[in-house]
């Protein structure tokens, strides 16, 4: 059984709209697919699935474990897509205990007698549940968006989950360990040093720890989807991702692929369909597609993805978000010529894109500012 998270930090960016269509692509393509939505406390994925309010989902089996967890796995009306819906009988990951993750877990993995791939929708943030979940995959995905606030939210997971591994991998106690535990307490911030270096410095005082990291490393590469994108340059913000990951964080990232923002996902959704049923012929549509072939055609996960493969990943996604702006456009000009569209809509389409452009413009204000705060307190970008 494959096992594929959905991960972003921030919220509203596309993981729960991923997730249920993934589940929809691979299900089609005559794999066992179960869906589980992981956002406790914030459970919505079966809205984008279309599926009927559950009656009992993750929430009611945490509480009363003895309930059985054959229970709160629904049939759907797709054939080989099966769904685990969350409720919000609890409320979020951050109060679920040790115990009741690993039981979690544990049925989770129990799935695979038969089932092929097990997607994960996970909640925002980066609780360690959260992360653990993730880590249950080294290819794992990262849902991101444009925006600044969703590409550091992004970064700072990824940077979490990393870090969440050293936990699992230096005990306490040993000589990684205690350094680890040295840098944490380190409050002052004056001996702080990136994870490259820190692993540089186990690797002088705990080799053989070490090289057990660099085992679970090597595998490790976790998969960037670019959201909402607006245009092929939104594609580019994906590298800083990329670099960032690679200087700070000693991991690269493959680029899994882009995802156009689409307004027929709000009818969609206002239908209660996934997009993938609802309009399968759609730029959006098309690039969940993509998206799940790609991930079809790896097979194992335990492989190492070399440099080059890494580079292509992303120069494969950086020509396709190309390619759908060609369609997109396209599609405009069809719709206007054929009076489809009337140029009030269109009108109507820029002043929306020009609204959410003054957004951004704010946000982008607002992050300068406190750059330039943190500059006139000393601190060095
Ligand atoms: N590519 C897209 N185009 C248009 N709307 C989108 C797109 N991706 C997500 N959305 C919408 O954005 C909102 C947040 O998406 P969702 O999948 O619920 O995010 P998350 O699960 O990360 O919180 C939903 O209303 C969804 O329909
Ligand atoms: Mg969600």
């Amino acid at each position: 059984m494959r096992i594929i998270p959905v991960a972003s930090g921030k919220g509203g960016v596309g993981k729960s709209l991923v997730s249920a269509n993934l589940g929809v692509a691979f299900a089609q393509a005559g794999q066992r697919v179960v869906v589980a939505d992981l956002d406790l406390g914030a459970s919505n994925l079966h809205l984008v699935l279309g599926h009927h309010a559950p009656a009992r989902g993750l929430g009611h089996f945490l509480n009363d474990i003895k309930s059985g967890f054959a229970g709160v796995i629904a049939e759907t009306d797709i054939p080989n897509l099966r769904f685990i819906p969350g409720d919000g009988e609890i409320p979020g990951m951050a109060n679920l205990r040790a115990s009741q993750r690993n039981s979690l877990v544990r049925h989770l993995l129990s799935l695979k007698n038969d089932t092929d791939i097990l997607v994960l929708d996970l909640g925002a943030g980066t609780h360690q549940s959260i992360l653990d979940f993730f880590l249950l995959s080294t290819r794992g995905l990262v849902v991101s968006a444009p925006a600044v606030t969703a590409i550091l939210n992004a970064y700072v997971f990824l940077k979490n989950a990393v870090f969440r591994l050293m936990y699992s991998i230096f005990r306490r106690g040993t000589p990684a360990g205690l350094y680890l535990e040295q840098m944490r307490k380190d409050v002052s911030g004056k001996n702080r040093q990136y994870i490259p270096q820190m692993l540089k410095e186990i690797a002088r005082i705990d080799p053989e720890a070490s090289a057990r990291f660099e085992q679970n490393m090597t595998h490790f590469h976790p998969r960037l989807i670019m959201n909402m994108i607006e245009d092929p340059a939104d594609a580019d913000v994906a590298m800083k991702i990329r670099r960032s990951c690679e200087a700070y964080l000693g991991i690269g990232i493959e680029h899994l692929g882009v995802m156009y923002r689409d307004s027929l996902q709000d009818t969609a959704l206002a239908s209660r369909l996934p997009i993938v049923l609802y309009k399968p012929h759609s730029v959006l549509a098309q690039g969940i597609y993509r998206i799940a072939e790609k991930i079809l055609q790896t097979e194992d996960e335990n492989f190492d993805l070399a440099a080059t493969e890494i580079e292509a990943s992303f120069q494969d996604a950086a020509l396709e978000a190309e390619a759908d702006f060609e369609t997109r456009t396209e599609y405009v000009e069809e719709l206007l010529h054929s009076g489809a569209l009337s140029q009030g809509d269109l009108l109507e389409t820029v002043k929306s894109q020009q609204l959410e452009m003054a957004k951004l413009k704010k946000e982008n204000n607002f992050l300068k500012l406190k750059l330039s705060q943190a500059a006139a307190k000393g601190f060095k970008p």
